[in-house]
């Protein structure tokens, strides 16, 4: 560990090209991700958002190297991705503290597994400690922390490795709703000092537009791309003003609407009535737009 700050290098773009992933052969095959092109820029924070099931987590451990793609490439910095490494590390949903370890054990970690159990690395756990606000809780065992807690040092735990890419998979998931909003502030605070590039997945359209830079929002199983949206709010972010913002709700409101019609396309399972309902409840938001407005000339 070079040194005690969150300051990342200027590495990690990846680029996910004409990406399909299947699972199963014949008859039984079934196409989770079709055709997706994306880039995960450098140094920003990009938030891909889309419905529940639609492939989001296959699509990481795509990214992760944890399986391969059917057809396509996926590149880090240029390189092709054909394994798990040191360069990207994943922060899933679940907790993935071990239970009994400290949490100072927990963050340390990653070090020790390497065999580099060094002062460097102490010294860099303890600075992480304090960055994540745990210090008092340094000799505490999971169970005995808050789940906001829990998230927190599982943050720790990922940047100690000092990964060129952090991608986080739902990671506030299951969290209350105060407990939430608090670790945005915090989660955005963290990337703001280092400018690490960072990946986060969510189904939340409040967390994905408070979090990002850029915004992927994704279709229905199988997923790809429906669009990208860039988010032009100024940081630091802070929950009292980021929503207060025009730019933050033209965003959210153009995001839920793509949401929406992805989300009665599947509800609709393909059929032709409900295609003509979606087509008709897309065209409605321009009327009401519209409505009561003096007809044009
Ligand atoms: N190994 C597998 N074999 C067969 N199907 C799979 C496999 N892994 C995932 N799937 C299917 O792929 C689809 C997408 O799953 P995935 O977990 O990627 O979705 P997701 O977008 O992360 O959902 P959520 O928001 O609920 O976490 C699901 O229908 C799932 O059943
Ligand atoms: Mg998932």
């Amino acid at each position: 560990m070079s040194n005690h700050k969150l300051q990342a290098a200027s590495l990690g773009e990846i680029r996910v090209e004409n990406v399909t992933k299947s699972y199963g052969a014949g008859p039984f095959a079934k196409t989770v991700v079709k055709d997706c092109s994306f880039t995960i820029e450098r140094n920003k924070l990009t938030v891909m958002i889309g419905p529940s099931g639609c492939g989001k987590s296959t699509l990481i451990r795509l990214l992760a190297g944890f399986e391969k793609p059917t057809s396509g490439t996926i590149t880090i910095d240029g390189k092709p991705i054909t394994g798990p490494g040191k360069d990207r590390l994943v922060v899933f949903q679940e907790s993935a503290l071990f239970p009994w370890m400290t949490t100072y054990e927990n963050i340390m970690y990653g070090p020790r597994a390497r065999g580099e159990d060094t002062p460097e690395s102490r010294k860099q756990a303890e600075f992480l400690l304090e960055k994540v606000g745990l210090k008092a809780f340094r000799k505490k065992y999971p169970p005995q922390l808050s789940g906001g807690m829990q998230r927190r040092a599982e943050l720790a735990r990922a940047m100690i490795n000092n990964p060129d890419v952090m991608i986080l998979d739902e990671p506030f998931r299951g969290l209350d709703a105060m407990s939430k909003e608090l670790m945005w502030e915090y989660y955005a605070g963290l990337f703001e000092e280092s400018h690490r590039t960072n990946f986060f997945v969510t189904t939340d359209i409040d967390e994905a537009i408070f979090l990002a830079d850029r915004l992927i929002v994704m279709t229905n199983t199988p997923t790809r791309v429906r669009a990208t949206i860039e988010v032009d709010i100024p940081r630091p972010r802070r929950l009292a003003k980021t929503f207060d913002n025009d730019h933050a709700n033209q965003v959210k409101m153009q995001a839920l609407s793509l949401l929406h019609e992805e989300a009665m396309k599947s509800f609709s399972g393909g059929s032709r009535a409900a295609a003509d309902f979606v087509e008709a409840y897309s065209k409605r938001g321009s009327d009401d737009a519209n409505a009561g407005k003096p007809p044009s000339p």
